[in-house]
């Protein structure tokens, strides 16, 4: 009985460390659209992928052209340092999420008329995103700095910021993964994933 009870921890266990793509909000099959695929909304793995934004990888999705207002506060440095648009993965994930274009708007997809994603971002009551990090670290005190370790294996270049050194949507998340729940990209126990960047 006892080695039942420990097969049945054991596997609870692995199959939550399986918790991929399939398993969450970014398995797109249950619609109509997709075609069963769940890749296909957001890459194109032929000739016609869409590699104009920096760090995207073979896009599929149409990229949204809506202009990013930017988070302002009175303690932020942020927004100097901010690009004037979305910019790399940001630009990728606002194509769903600002409300601007329908989830069947990729490659080879029928279902261009098909609904507005649920779940938008407004990104001027949001986190800051789409800016230079270490330009930030240096003006401001209670931002660690770019080359500290994050706490989750390397540095906070190397495991929070995109190619270009700066924050962005795929700082907090990741697309494929929801073993942390909500996509984020580190478990956020203890607020371990604020904690890295912010000083506090
Ligand atoms: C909701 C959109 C979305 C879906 C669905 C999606 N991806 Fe991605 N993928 C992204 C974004 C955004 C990036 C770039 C940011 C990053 O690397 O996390 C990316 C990056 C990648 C990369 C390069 C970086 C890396 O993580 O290795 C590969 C390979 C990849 N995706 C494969 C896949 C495969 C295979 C599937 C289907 C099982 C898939 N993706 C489904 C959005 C998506
Ligand atoms: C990849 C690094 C990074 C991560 C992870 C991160 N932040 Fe930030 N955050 C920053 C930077 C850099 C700023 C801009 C600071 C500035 O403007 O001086 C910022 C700004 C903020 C602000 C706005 C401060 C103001 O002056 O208005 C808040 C609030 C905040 N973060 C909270 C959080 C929370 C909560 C988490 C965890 C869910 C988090 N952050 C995760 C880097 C990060
Ligand atoms: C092809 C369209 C598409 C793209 C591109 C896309 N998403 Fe999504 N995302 C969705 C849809 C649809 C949902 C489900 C919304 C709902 O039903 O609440 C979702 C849900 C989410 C959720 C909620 C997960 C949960 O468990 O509550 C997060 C977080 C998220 N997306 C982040 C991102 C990030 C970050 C990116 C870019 C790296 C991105 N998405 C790119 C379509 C997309
Ligand atoms: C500083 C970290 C951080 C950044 C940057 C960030 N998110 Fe999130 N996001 C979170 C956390 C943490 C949650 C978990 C839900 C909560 O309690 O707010 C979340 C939740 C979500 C959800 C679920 C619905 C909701 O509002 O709760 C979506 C969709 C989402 N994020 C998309 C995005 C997109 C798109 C971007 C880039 C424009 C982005 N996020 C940038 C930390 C972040």
């Amino acid at each position: 009985m006892k080695k039942v009870i420990v097969l049945l921890v054991v596997l609870a266990i692995s199959v939550n460390a399986f918790a991929d793509i399939a398993s969450s909000k970014h398995n797109f099959t249950t619609g109509q659209i997709t075609g069963g695929e769940i890749c296909a909304p957001c890459h194109h793995p032929h000739a016609g992928a869409d590699i104009s934004e920096a760090n995207a990888p073979l896009w599929s999705h149409t990229l949204t052209s809506a202009a990013l207002a930017p988070y302002v506060s009175i303690t932020s440095t942020a927004t100097a340092a901010m690009d004037l648009n979305p910019t790399g993965t940001t630009k990728l994930c606002l194509s769903c999420h600002d409300g601007s274009l329908t989830l069947g708007m990729f490659k080879g997809s029928a279902g261009a008329g098909s609904a507005m994603v649920a779940g938008l971002v407004n990104t001027a009551t949001s986190h800051p995103i789409s800016f230079d990090y270490a330009a930030v670290a240096l003006v401001d005190g209670d931002i660690n700095d770019a080359g500290d370790n994050s706490g989750f294996g390397s540095t906070i270049t190397l495991d929070l910021l995109d190619g270009d050194g700066k924050v962005q949507c795929t700082s907090c998340h990741d697309p494929h993964n929801n073993d942390n729940g909500s996509l984020l990209i580190y478990d956020n126990a203890a607020s371990a994933l604020c904690t890295a960047c912010h000083a506090k």
